[in-house]
């Protein structure tokens, strides 16, 4: 009878597996087809992000056609023009074929106004510009927000239009992941409607997400990222190009890829590549970015891993901010080192997912889709959150730098 308990107790255990994994088969390893594309025969999807050297360093890329072609970069500041050549990549996706080419800027100065126009195979583009950030402001100023993943037709176009406008002397955006819904050529396509005309000026600060992965028992990035937001070659060794550092002149911002930590190795080299990273920060606003967060704005959601092996760098090293994404909600909440770190979730997206209940901890604002600016110099950071479809300031939270050395 015993042994008859068992058996039935071990197939409805394996029944009731069974019925799980099916259900979420499609979350895990779904991906939604791609439809097959010939990319243009004219540079498009033109991107600026900034090298590891922020003041003095540009990337410039851009994708044309499906084989490699004479490219060249053409900058000109003062009446002088430089024509440079470009390296390129043909990238293969499960729809088609992109020629990716770029160009890295040194050298460049303080506050000075730049023009460029890129060309492939003798097909010019238009005449972008962008102005290099002044050295020695008393305040700086970036915007960040989370989760874009806008459907067809939805209102990002016009957020990153205010945003701009609002904020055109900041020195740059970040996101925390998920620019796109899918990986796909027609979504690509999409958010290049919706940001190019921005990006070609504003330098792109961005996390990767899992909305940015092809989904598979081992994630892969999307092939066309890496070549897309081109930043500096200074990650983790299993995550160069998607896990980064950039310096301002006294503040350094980390991203973190999280969705390609899939075991052991990817996790320690991630945690080893952070923990040197910050330590070479020294006394610089520390700032750091990525995808999953380490306390779920939706209770039933834990990144147990982020939580234990991120969050006690974070606290040991004094980071001030921590920029995280993923879950479509605001959550705030603070860390042991007096004023910070200050965790942050955030998204800018139509798709609202259900928050938990604010707490003395966590302060918690569901269903509103949110920016966010920071102000700092060299005593104070300032943290304002604005909902993105009035402007009302929904939350704000000033952090210390001087408490960071005294631990
Ligand atoms: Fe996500």
């Amino acid at each position: 009878m015993k042994r008859y308990i068992k058996i039935t107790c071990a197939i409805a255990v394996a029944a009731a597996i069974s019925l799980f994994v099916k259900s979420r088969w499609n979350a895990w390893f779904g991906n939604i087809p791609e439809e097959p594309y010939t990319a243009a025969e004219a540079p498009d999807r033109i991107i600026l992000t900034p090298g590891e050297q922020f003041m003095s360093q540009r990337t410039v890329s851009w994708r044309c056609g499906d084989t490699l072609e004479p490219s060249f970069l053409t900058l000109t500041a003062d009446g002088d023009s430089v024509t440079l050549q470009a390296a390129g990549t043909v990238v293969e996706s499960r729809g088609g074929r992109d020629a990716f080419y770029r160009v890295s800027l040194d050298s460049l100065q303080a506050g000075k106004e730049y023009s460029y126009s890129v060309s492939t195979a003798g097909k010019r583009s238009a005449a972008y510009s962008f102005t290099m950030p002044q050295a020695d402001l008393p305040q700086r100023q970036f915007i960040f927000f989370g989760d874009v993943q806008d459907g067809f037709g939805g209102p990002s176009g016009k957020w990153f239009a205010k945003l701009y406008r609002k904020f055109p002397d900041a020195d740059f955006w970040a996101c925390a992941g998920d620019l796109v819904e899918r990986p796909i050529d027609a979504y690509w396509n999409y958010f290049y409607s919706t940001a190019d005309s921005i990006l070609t000026t504003m330098p792109l600060i961005t996390a990767t997400g899992n909305h940015d992965y092809l989904k598979s028992l081992y994630p892969s990035i999307d092939p066309r990222w890496r070549h897309t937001f081109v930043y500096p070659g200074n990650g983790a060794e299993t995550a160069m190009g998607i896990s980064y550092y950039i310096d301002l002149p006294d503040l350094r911002i980390m991203v973190v890829d999280t969705h390609g930590i899939n075991d052991c190795i990817t996790l320690t080299a991630r945690y080893r590549w952070l923990r040197k990273c910050l330590k070479e920060a020294g006394d610089k606003w520390k700032v750091v970015m990525y995808h999953h967060p380490a306390y779920s704005v939706r209770k039933s959601r834990n990144n147990l891993q982020i939580r234990n092996t991120f969050v006690p760098l974070l606290e040991k090293y004094g980071v001030h901010l921590v920029l995280q994404g993923h879950e479509h909600g605001y959550m705030r909440n603070i860390g042991t080192r007096g004023d910070h770190p200050v965790y942050i979730v955030s998204y800018m997206s139509p798709k609202s997912y259900p928050a938990r209940p604010e707490s003395p901890e966590f302060k918690v604002i569901g269903n509103t889709p949110m920016y966010h600016t920071i102000d700092y110099d060299n005593f104070k950071m300032e943290f304002r959150s604005y909902a993105v479809e009035n402007d009302s300031l929904v939350d704000h939270v000033g952090i210390s730098r001087l408490m960071t050395d005294s631990f």
